[in-house]
């Protein structure tokens, strides 16, 4: 058997200035993100609370993923999307650890994601990584929307 080598993610950052870049984001997110009750709009991307990457494996954008500074040591991670050709491939999981390494990078000293509790993909790739379930919010977002936020402190 060959040697398993990890993909190489590359993540570079959207422009947010730039409105067609801001559509480009919204475009994603309305795909991926229809059960969401709430939704950003361009007005709100374009504000920059939020800093979007495009992620590239083998040259190719593979998917988005963003992070929102609540504190200067405290990131919450947003919106880690594999589009939907390049699902269960691993992916996933290496994007979530892009934005991880990012946000430390950056001088982050904990992360935190919250993820809706029907999504078990996310909730255990994060669970192998390192993050604890450190609250469940039923109807948070919305009524029927519980959540639950996972959170790592990083070394
Ligand atoms: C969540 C998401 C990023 C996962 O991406 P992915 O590249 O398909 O996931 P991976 O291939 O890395 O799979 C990660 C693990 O989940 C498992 N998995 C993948 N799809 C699965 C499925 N449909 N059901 C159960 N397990 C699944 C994989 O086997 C892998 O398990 P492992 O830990 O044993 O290796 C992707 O489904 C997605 O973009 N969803 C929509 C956006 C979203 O919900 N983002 C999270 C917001 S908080």
């Amino acid at each position: 058997m060959g040697e398993y080598l990890e993909p190489l993610l590359t993540l570079k950052p959207y422009d947010l200035k730039n409105s067609l870049e801001a559509q480009e984001i919204l475009d994603v997110v309305n795909e991926y993100y229809s059960k969401s009750p709430w939704l950003p709009t361009k007005e709100k991307i374009m504000a920059a609370s939020v800093v979007y990457f495009r992620a590239f494996n083998n040259g190719k954008q593979i998917g988005i993923t963003g992070y929102s500074l609540k504190t200067p040591t405290l990131a919450e991670t947003i919106k880690t999307t594999i589009f939907k050709e390049f699902r269960g491939l691993k992916l996933g999981k290496y994007l979530s650890q892009a934005i991880e390494d990012e946000c430390q990078r950056i001088g982050v000293k904990k992360v935190m994601s919250t993820v809706y509790y029907f999504n078990h993909v996310m909730v255990q790739i994060k669970l192998k990584q390192g993050y604890s379930i450190e609250g469940y919010h039923p109807d948070h977002e919305a009524p029927g929307y519980h959540e639950y936020s996972l959170g790592k402190v990083l070394k």
